[in-house]
């Protein structure tokens, strides 16, 4: 489905998280692979592990996504490194959780930086290279809290808001560029990023999902594919719900 296909995943080294996983699903049909996040020695055994596994080609490209000039460097080495770009997956994020009333300025512009800034920034670069092949798939990873708010969260469930926002906009504005800017937005799922919520948040959060089981990065990786693959090819602007129904009606 992808064979000489390229795409670069923000925030896809971490080998338990949804972007690797992501990079997982696609490189197993034949897509080669960007790998990119803070860390490059992590990106690199990240890409390694992938090309290895996939028969695919795989490069590890460090970025922090909340610098507009790392984004645009990002997009320029896939095309130098793998010769295109056709998927571009915005997956980095953190969180920094706190009530209202003490979370500091400066957790609430972390989050606002890498959840939404970062994406926005992504999607100038990504658009930019993909504008001129007339052809591109833009997957932006937004959460259930985007949709229905999460108390503690008001830093990253607004950020993530923000996304859906820029989904739908980046989706206007680059149709006629036959560009599609899809979002996904997962329930709870076990990464290292929810691994690290005290274990009655993790609890209470599976609890939240009618479907009988856990969500797996997998769950959201097949996803991402299917926005990303030519059987989406009449769809943007989208927010794909992965959570197991938890925000059924909400
Ligand atoms: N796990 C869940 O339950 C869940 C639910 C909804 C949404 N999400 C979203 O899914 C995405 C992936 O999360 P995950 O659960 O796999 O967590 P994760 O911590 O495994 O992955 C996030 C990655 O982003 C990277 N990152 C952080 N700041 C960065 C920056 N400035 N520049 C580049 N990379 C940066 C981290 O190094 C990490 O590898 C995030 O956007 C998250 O908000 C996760």
């Amino acid at each position: 489905m992808f064979k000489d296909k390229v795409a670069v995943i923000t925030g896809s080294a971490s080998p338990q998280g949804l972007g690797c996983a992501t990079a997982e699903a696609l490189a197993e049909q034949g897509c080669n692979i960007v790998i990119s996040d803070i860390n490059q020695e992590n990106c690199d055994k990240t890409a390694a592990m992938i090309a290895e596994k996939h028969g695919v080609k795989a490069v590890g490209v460090a970025a922090n996504v909340t610098k507009k000039v790392d984004n645009h460097t990002l997009a320029t080495s896939a095309v130098e490194k793998l010769g295109r770009l056709d998927i571009w997956v915005n997956n980095a994020g953190v969180l920094r959780d706190d009530l209202f009333l003490r979370m500091s300025e400066e957790d609430w512009d972390l989050v606002q930086n890498v959840c939404l800034k970062g994406v926005f920034f992504g999607i100038q670069a990504a658009a930019k290279v993909m504008m001129k092949a007339k052809y591109g798939k833009i997957i932006n990873i937004s959460s259930v809290a985007g949709l229905v708010g999460s108390p503690g969260q008001a830093n990253y469930a607004s950020a993530k808001a923000g996304v859906i926002a820029l989904t739908k906009t980046g989706a206007r504005e680059y149709a006629s560029r036959n560009i599609c800017i899809n979002a996904i937005a997962p329930g709870y799922i076990h990464t290292g990023m929810t691994g690290a919520l005290k274990a009655e948040i993790q609890a209470e959060l599976a609890k939240m999902a009618p479907l009988p089981r856990q969500g797996t990065p997998a769950d959201i990786a097949r996803a991402v594919r299917f926005l990303a693959s030519s059987e989406a090819d009449f769809i943007t602007g989208v927010v794909l719900r992965v959570d197991g129904g938890a925000a059924i009606g909400l």
